[in-house]
């Protein structure tokens, strides 16, 4: 493994320092949530070793919503810790995946990482961010091991319908390789959210954690989905090298809060409901700023127009040094730096908005004259 730190690690903010920030906008998760806000108890717990598949009970709660067996279910250290386990199970040096680009930076890293050949479909601006299924074909060879996708994705919140996944499933079953689907802001759609896709296919490998929709990063609770047999054993086994099991804290936590989801979720939804509609407003109201609006998730991806003759490097400099206000930059998925990462739903609403204008103050600053 050739192990390589990523931008957007390097440049997070919890590395800046959080009372640096007054506006974050950097974030792609919902506000993160205070432990006395849940209503937990976690007194009795034993510290023991867990189940090495996770939580039993958990376990039970993720397959029952999206229609699998407790023993599809394989709980991990976050969605991160799943994309890691998925991809060094099915690659090694020189193997082959498809990858969408932009995408969550580790979902082309760990790829990179392992020495594997590396295609990348990519997701453009001008298509809306579309999934061009006839470009996936064309990159998909008969030594394409995996084949990874991310919807809702990040950066661009855009989403794909019921029946472009099928499509993509089908696609993935006749050229006889597998999916990964990153389905971690899965609860934060716009729209009717798309099945769980490993119910589809054993083909299919879906992603998904704690982190995003619910505001827990900090309990690295994820977990991976697939009715293939086979492939949960080969997962188990390298979690257990990696870590035995989960902290059964975390897992007890994530349990508790699951089974008050709805009641806790429901907050959570109408705020990042009402976050949207301000950002959607104060991109109407603007001329600095195009984008594709996003149908998910709680990030997008705009850019400023191209007419605009300004130094971003100035404009990221002002912002943050000058305005306090933090967004993920382009270069955190190796894409034009005139991209902006905002990130609308883990700031306040008043945030939210100031952050907006203090963007537009920036780049105002940033012109070249
Ligand atoms: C698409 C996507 N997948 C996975 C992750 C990892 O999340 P976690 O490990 O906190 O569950 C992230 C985090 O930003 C993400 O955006």
């Amino acid at each position: 493994m050739l192990y390589k730190r990523m931008p957007i690690e390097i440049e997070a903010p919890e590395g800046f320092g959080y009372e640096n920030i007054d506006c974050n906008l950097s974030e792609s998760s919902f506000t993160d949530q205070r432990l006395s806000d849940l209503g937990l108890r976690l007194d009795d717990l034993v510290l023991l070793y867990g189940d090495h598949k996770g939580k039993p009970e958990l376990r039970e709660l993720i397959a029952q919503e999206g229609g699998f067996s407790a023993d599809d279910v394989l709980l991990t250290s976050g969605a991160a810790m799943a994309l890691f386990i998925v991809a060094t199970s099915f690659l090694n040096k020189n193997d082959h995946i498809v990858v969408a680009k932009t995408n969550y930076a580790t979902n082309i890293e760990t790829p990179r990482a392992i020495g594997a050949k590396v295609s990348y479909l990519n997701l453009r601006f001008e298509d809306g961010f579309q999934l061009d299924i006839k470009a996936l074909d064309k990159l998909i060879t008969k030594r394409t091991k995996l084949v990874s996708l991310t919807y809702p994705h990040n950066p661009t919140g855009v989403l794909i319908d019921e029946d472009q996944l099928k499509a993509i499933v089908a696609l993935v079953e006749r050229k006889g390789t597998y999916l990964l689907l990153d389905e971690t802001y899965r609860d934060m759609s716009f729209v009717p959210k798309l099945p769980v896709a490993a119910r589809l296919s054993d083909r299919v490998i879906s992603i998904s954690s704690m982190s995003k929709s619910y505001g827990l990063p900090g309990i690295r609770m994820g977990w991976l989905i697939s009715q293939n047999k086979a492939l949960m054993e080969t997962f188990l086994a390298a979690k257990e090298q990696i870590c035995i099991t989960n902290s059964v804290v975390d897992e007890e936590i994530a349990f508790q809060y699951w089974q008050k989801k709805e009641q806790l979720f429901a907050p959570v939804r109408d705020t990042i409901q009402k976050n949207f509609n301000i950002l959607k407003t104060f991109m109407a109201q603007q001329d600095v700023l195009e984008w594709v609006e996003p149908q998910g998730g709680c990030v997008c991806f705009p850019r400023i127009k191209s007419e605009i003759d300004i130094d971003m490097a100035k404009f990221h400099d002002i912002l943050l040094n000058q305005y306090a206000t933090y967004v993920g930059r382009g270069h955190w998925f190796e894409a034009d730096a005139r991209y902006l990462r905002i990130g609308y739903s883990w700031d306040t609403s008043e945030k939210l908005l100031k952050g907006l204008n203090n963007i537009l103050k920036a780049v105002e600053v940033a012109k070249c004259k």
